[in-house]
């Protein structure tokens, strides 16, 4: 499998922490929706569930120009690098239930906000600063079609606030953004800290991860994962889009979702 480049993984101990403990069942659905919550710029960014069209917005930037190329290779092995292998997604999501989906509904759409980045790196390991402030979190899943078939290739975007409650708009680390590519079974997989709740004007938000998927021949999705025990992430929130994260032995978290594409 294709090999993952998780950047500055620091110590052995966090490669441990999420490679050794058991991953367990995760809970699977399908995903939280987004919702467009403002923001210091007066933009939206989570404040409802988005209609259809909305999401197409910055489509033409999406992540088939600054992440890897179809192939999700990005020239970057680490693990021949001589220094210890970073995880791979086989290894991270090693036992993760992935469900074997029968009837595949199209993903919600949930909005973009305007914390998007472009060219965030190509990792799976979303906090290259190996931060604390909130539980870590491992998600794994797959792109599938609308007949449940995987698709390979597919370029996922995924940002999400850091611990402080702020977008990382600046840093040279990206932190807490990253870029991945599905295998030939459409699995993709990162691992982060579970997102924090942030204000937005009056309003805590409820946690989430905002996500773009962009493949061949689908039309793109911007979504969000959301948590189905976040009590902020009520009737609003499409079922579809909330899952199930829970405590691992290892004090990880773990959930699964499957972006659910239509044809263009
Ligand atoms: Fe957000």
């Amino acid at each position: 499998m294709r090999r993952f480049p998780l950047d500055r993984l620091g110590a052995p101990s966090r490669r441990d922490f999420l490679v050794g403990a058991s991953v367990g069942a995760v809970g699977v659905l399908a995903g939280c929706s987004g919702y467009a919550d403002a923001d210091d710029s007066g933009a939206t960014d989570d404040g409802g569930p988005v209609d259809s069209g909305a999401a197409t917005d910055g489509g033409t930037d999406g992540g088939a120009d600054g992440g890897p190329g179809p192939d999700g290779d990005s020239g970057a092995t680490g693990a021949d690098s001589g220094a210890p292998s970073d995880p791979t997604v086989e290894e991270i999501c090693e036992g993760a239930d992935l469900g074997s989906p029968t009837e595949c509904r199209e993903t919600p759409d949930m909005g973009e906000g305007p914390f998007f980045r472009d060219d965030a790196p190509d990792r799976i390991d979303l906090n290259p600063l190996d931060e604390d402030g909130s539980d870590p979190l491992v998600v794994c899943g797959r792109v599938l079609d609308a007949g449940c078939e995987p698709v390979a290739g597919a370029v996922i975007e995924v940002w999400h606030v850091a611990p402080e409650g702020e977008y990382d708009m600046k840093s040279s680390d990206f932190r807490f953004r990253g870029t991945m590519v599905t295998d030939a079974d459409g699995v993709y997989g990162f691992s982060t800290l579970m997102p924090v709740s942030y204000r937005d004007g009056d309003t805590d938000l409820h946690q989430h991860i905002h996500v773009r998927v962009n493949a061949t021949g689908f039309a793109e999705k911007i979504t969000q994962i959301c948590f189905a025990d976040d009590p902020l992430a009520g009737d609003h929130i499409p079922s579809d889009v909330k899952i199930d994260a829970p405590l691992d032995a290892a004090g990880v978290r773990r959930g699964s979702f499957d972006f659910i594409l239509v044809r263009a």
